[in-house]
């Protein structure tokens, strides 16, 4: 088992009360599969992606990652953990616009102290494996949507995380784009035996994964892909 959460809850503040967004949510994820995420929009899929992600803490339940109780972690061993086993993929690409490609991809490693030497080698692999070779020295604003994602794919995965988290990571490519994009993502991950959790409103994202969750009511079910209708595209 690579990740276990139970029991999750977490609620934002909202004019004085609580919005209750997550309740009693569990779920596991064995290391190396590939899960979809589905629901309909705000039934809190993207929370659930920050609190297994390490980015809020819930407010009661655990999450367990690689054999560690990571939700009872704060800051600045919670970051730490974090940048050392945890790749995430938004569907903004949320590239840093001032960095070049090239140095967007290695941040995760200049983050965690790795050598330069290291982080040029593994740059020039992740350079091929998003199959941008040549575009190292570019700008983010310089490549279209679909290359913009492939440099967060190697932004996400360069760092070798056990667990990725990609948050609709199609959602704003053109069905063509969005294909190839995943093609990349799930046999990256797959060449790495990388855990993949993607959240998405697409049929055939989620069919491509290997077993299916849907959120409902801020809690979460195991989904059976003929009887899943009505959280798609
Ligand atoms: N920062 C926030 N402050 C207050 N409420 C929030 C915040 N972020 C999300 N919410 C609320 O929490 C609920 C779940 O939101 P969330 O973004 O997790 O849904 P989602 O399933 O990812 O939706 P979508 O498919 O549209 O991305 C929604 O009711 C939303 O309005
Ligand atoms: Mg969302």
């Amino acid at each position: 088992m690579l990740l276990q959460a139970t029991h999750l809850h977490y609620a934002y503040p909202e004019a004085g009360r609580e919005h209750t967004v997550l309740r009693d949510v569990s779920l596991s994820l064995q290391a190396g599969e590939h899960v979809a995420l589905v629901g309909s929009s705000g039934s809190g899929k993207s929370t659930l992606l920050n609190l297994l992600g390490g980015i809020d803490v819930p407010a009661s339940g655990e999450i367990q990652l690689a054999g560690k109780l990571f939700s009872r972690l704060r800051e600045p061993e919670l970051t730490l953990f974090r940048r050392q086993h945890i790749g995430f993929i938004y569907q903004q690409f949320n590239l840093i616009p001032t960095l070049t490609v090239a140095e967007n991809i290695i941040l995760p490693l200049a983050l965690l102290g790795i050598t330069a030497d290291e982080q040029q080698q593994r740059l020039r692999y992740w350079l091929e494996a998003v199959q941008l070779p040549t575009r190292g020295a570019a700008f983010p604003d310089q490549l279209s949507g679909g290359e913009q994602q492939r440099v967060a794919i190697a932004r996400a995965l360069i760092h070798q995380p056990a667990l990725v988290l990609a948050d609709e990571p199609t959602g704003n490519l053109d069905a063509k784009t969005g294909a190839l994009v995943l093609d990349l993502l799930f046999s990256l991950a797959d060449a790495a035996q990388q855990t993949l959790l993607v959240v998405t409103h697409s049929r055939t994202v989620a069919e491509r994964a290997g077993r299916i969750l849907v959120m409902v009511d801020g809690g979460i079910n195991e989904g059976i892909y003929g009887e899943i209708t009505t959280t798609f595209d």
